[in-house]
């Protein structure tokens, strides 16, 4: 049996009704949204509002129409970071980031020139809170951060970053890559001004769906012009959201698998995904610890992060162990710096990377044992392998 143990990468299997609802749409609906006034046509535009209203109820949103679909968290990061920061402003982001905002941000540094603070973590991948109060000058008009570590599964504390920001006035931009779908998420109660999210991996909807969420006090300029269904006479873009950020024509099968998933885990409730994942997550963390020549990475306690783990081994190449264990136990894991060379180098593996698990809702603890004996193994066979 495969052991699949790549979900902070993307979410496999997905959920029943997710496979089925696009099918439904390409095999019953199948038009465009927004840009017809016959009954089908007004089916896929109930589609888009009801996986509106549906991620809204996720993660507390009043307003469904400020959630803005993209492709993924990636398109939304860079919407945010595109749409808002203005030449010469100062932005503060962690030593955690993934490239999707780090690589917006050195281009918007080479392009406006805007300054970047960067607030390093410790090699847990554990960030300051009091380190962000001391970054922010009068120039600062954003605070990006990772909602956690895509390497060490590190949460940040977002709670106490975003009274820091609220007391400041800086808006603060939370990327929910790994946390959407596996981790509470209230934008009110934090709060934030954008969440980022990506419909594949914890919401566990289909590749190539995401979104924006913009609170109403933010004014972004968009990414891309296009059409958007209505006010076609305007030779600019329509001022109302969400079609202010959403030229061009949707990716309307995907949304409906996303609305299947994020239905499903409405009807499971985070909480409980978060106590299944995590108590595996004990048994993955207490396997890699008792194992000879095993470097763990992250925090020991899982009220402090997400279901994701990284660690090496002494001697053996990530990437030859992670071929080894598929070749030999069906277990895929994944290897290397996960796009995210900051977090390795505050970690102290920018040069090796990491083998990363990342567990998902449908993992089991027959797959921890499978784990366990793989490792055991390869840690025998270690010699043929360095
Ligand atoms: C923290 C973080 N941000 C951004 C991304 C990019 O996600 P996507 O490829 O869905 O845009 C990832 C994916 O690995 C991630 O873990």
């Amino acid at each position: 049996m495969p052991v699949y143990l790549d979900n902070a990468a993307t979410s496999f299997p997905k959920p029943p009704g997710v496979c089925e609802a696009v099918c439904d749409f390409m095999q019953n609906i199948g038009c465009n949204a927004g840009r017809g006034a016959y009954r089908q046509a007004l089916r896929a535009d109930r589609l888009l509002y009801d996986t509106r209203r549906a991620l809204a109820r996720l993660f507390n949103i009043a307003a469904a129409g400020r959630i803005v679909f993209t492709a993924n968290v990636t398109e939304a990061l860079n919407l945010a970071l595109k749409g808002w920061l203005r030449p010469g402003d100062h932005v503060i982001t962690s030593s955690l980031e993934h490239n999707a905002v780090w690589r917006c941000l050195k281009r918007l540094e080479k392009e406006r020139h805007i300054s970047i603070g960067v607030v390093n973590c410790n090699q847990q991948g554990v960030l300051e809170p009091a380190a962000v109060r001391r970054l922010i000058n009068s120039r600062t008009r954003l605070i990006v951060l990772t909602h956690a570590s895509n390497v060490t599964g590190t949460l940040l504390p977002i709670a106490e970053i975003s009274e820091i920001a609220a007391a400041a006035g800086v808006p603060l931009l939370l990327d929910a890559a790994q946390t959407a779908g596996v981790y509470p998420i209230d934008v009110q109660a934090l709060p934030v001004a954008m969440l980022a999210f990506t419909g594949h991996k914890g919401l566990m909807g289909p590749q190539g769906t995401g979104g924006l969420y913009i609170r109403d006090d933010i004014e972004l300029l968009p990414l891309k012009e296009g059409g958007t269904g209505g006010h076609s006479r305007a030779e600019e873009m329509p001022a109302d959201l969400p079609d202010r950020f959403e030229a061009g024509t949707p990716n309307l099968p995907g949304i409906a698998g996303l609305k299947a998933a994020v239905e499903f885990l409405l009807r499971q409730g985070i909480v409980s995904v978060r106590q299944q994942e995590m108590s595996l997550w004990r048994r993955a963390r207490q396997i890699l610890c008792s194992l000879p020549g095993v470097t763990v990475y992250g925090p020991e306690d899982p009220e402090k992060c997400v279901g994701v783990l990284s660690f090496n081994i002494a001697g053996v190449a990530p990437e030859k162990a992670a071929h080894w264990l598929d070749m030999h136990y069906g277990i895929m894991l994944r290897s290397g710096l996960h796009c995210a060379p900051l977090a390795h180098r505050s970690i102290g593996t920018l040069e090796t990377g990491t083998l990363r698990i990342g567990l998902g809702f449908f993992n089991t603890e027959a797959d921890m044992d499978i784990l366990a004996d793989g490792l055991r193994e390869l840690l025998l066979r270690k010699h043929q392998l360095a």
